[in-house]
């Protein structure tokens, strides 16, 4: 039997250091929110390959669908010889997306080439060259990404120059006192002193910070960016590549701020682990790059739509968009009950089943507790629960559970969350509300 040890040694031979992996565990097999290692282990998913698994590990009606198309058309090129199941995907997700001008999309295949492409037809229909983006945003790891990327270690740090004319403003986020004020506030200081509104093409945020930490956009900023994005003909690029497809308990994250966006980026949990990537946008703006201008060799393949197509179907079957709000509300509500009993959780946020705590040390915000994060990732390997970290300083724990997660896992996995963290805490140090 191979062994995880063997595996991650080979692994340290022939694979750079630059990818990183949060569990030196290595994946066999998996089915809905439960994986199993080479030496048979079991795993609850609570990562679900960051947020890629919304309708489960190999669901079999995206299995059944991939099979199915397997059989019939591998690749094409969609600029070669198109398929109806490319253009089926792009009626659907139109009809899906919010607002009411009418839309078309593109497909990719990873988050960061839609990221990219977003930029780039923002850029054209606009014929304007700046970007505003938001720190302790994420956007991917390509050039343009990690120039959008409001983190300089690792993503930025010892690439070289970033794109030119990309501006970052402050997000906010209450917990560290940073609010809508401070960023609206930010923005009319740029128009001010740096850069001319008529020369930018575009405004790009999360609806909900995915790696930069589960912080919601609050309804207001949405609202105030998309007033003046009109004012002054700047595009709104919502990036919900870790925010959409239910996750937050609405379709796309922005919905439950009322805002239509202008263009938005989709990928992770659109094909249920087939890569897959889209631009949803305003139809006349998605027509303005010249023929030829768009595309890719594998974007949008006829196994990405099968399976994207099938995924559509279980979401509406088995009514994962109103499932992600009650997940959620059960993780929620056993992450407060764990915030009084450990000072160590500095807060509870996110919506529907987005969910994060942040870790700091005596619930202090300014003082963040990497090492117990890390030492929490470990420790919930140990037990059998596959968790995330992420944020600003790599102090929150991310719960992203398959939005398929039967009853029973989903409560097994909070009981090996709640046993890990009563293994890591400092007896004496976090422990008791009490201490905070
Ligand atoms: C909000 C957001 N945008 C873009 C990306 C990049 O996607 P990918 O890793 O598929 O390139 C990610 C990935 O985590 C993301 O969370």
């Amino acid at each position: 039997m191979t062994s995880n040890a063997e595996l991650h040694q080979r692994r340290q031979a022939a694979v750079p250091r630059g990818v990183t992996n949060s569990l030196a565990v290595y994946a066999e097999r998996a089915s809905n929110a439960e994986v199993w290692d080479v030496e048979g282990r079991r795993y609850i998913d609570f990562a679900s390959g960051i947020s890629v698994l919304n309708t489960g590990h190999v669901h079999p009606k995206v299995k059944a669908a991939i099979a199915k198309q397997l059989e019939q058309l591998m690749h094409a090129c969609f600029q070669v010889t198109p398929y109806e199941s490319y253009i089926a995907l792009a009626e659907k997700l139109n009809a899906l997306a919010p607002g009411d001008t009418p839309k078309k999309t593109i497909f990719l295949t990873t988050g960061a080439e839609a990221v990219e492409n977003a930029v780039k037809i923002a850029r054209y229909r606009t014929q304007r060259s700046a970007v505003i983006a938001f720190s302790a945003g994420f956007h991917g790891r390509t050039l343009a990404c990690i120039s959008l990327t409001g983190k300089v270690a690792p993503y930025k740090a010892g690439f070289g120059p970033m794109l030119p004319e990309v501006y970052h403003l402050p997000f906010p986020m209450p917990f560290h006192g940073i609010t809508t004020e401070h960023s609206l506030q930010a923005l009319a200081q740029l128009f001010k002193a740096t850069v001319d509104p008529a020369r930018v093409a575009a405004i790009i945020l999360e609806p909900v910070l995915g790696e930069g930490g589960f912080f919601a956009a609050p309804a207001d900023l949405l609202r105030k960016l998309r007033a003046l994005c009109d004012q002054h003909g700047i595009l709104l690029i919502a990036d919900e590549i870790q925010s959409g497809f239910g996750r937050t308990g609405r379709m796309f994250a922005i919905e439950h701020a009322g805002v239509e966006p202008d263009l938005i980026t989709i990928a992770k949990s659109v094909a249920g682990g087939v890569p897959l990537s889209a631009v949803i946008g305003k139809a006349e703006i998605m027509d303005a790059p010249a023929p030829g201008a768009l595309g890719g060799t594998f974007a949008g393949s006829p196994l990405g739509c099968a399976a994207g197509l099938a995924v559509l179907e279980v979401m509406k079957e088995e009514q994962l968009v109103e499932r992600a709000q009650r997940i959620g509300h059960f993780i929620t509500s056993r992450l407060k009950g764990l915030q009084a009993r450990f000072a160590c959780i500095g807060e509870v946020r996110g919506p529907g089943a987005m969910v994060a705590i942040e870790l700091v040390r005596n619930r202090r915000a300014d003082s963040p507790d990497t090492e117990l994060t890390r030492a929490l990732v470990q420790a919930a390997g140990r037990r059998g629960l596959i968790i995330l970290a992420c944020g600003m300083y790599g102090n929150v724990i991310r719960f992203l559970t398959p939005l398929t997660i039967p009853d029973a896992h989903l409560k097994e996995g909070c009981n090996l969350f709640e046993e890990s963290l009563d293994e890591v805490v400092r007896p004496g140090e976090n422990k008791s509300a009490a201490t905070g």
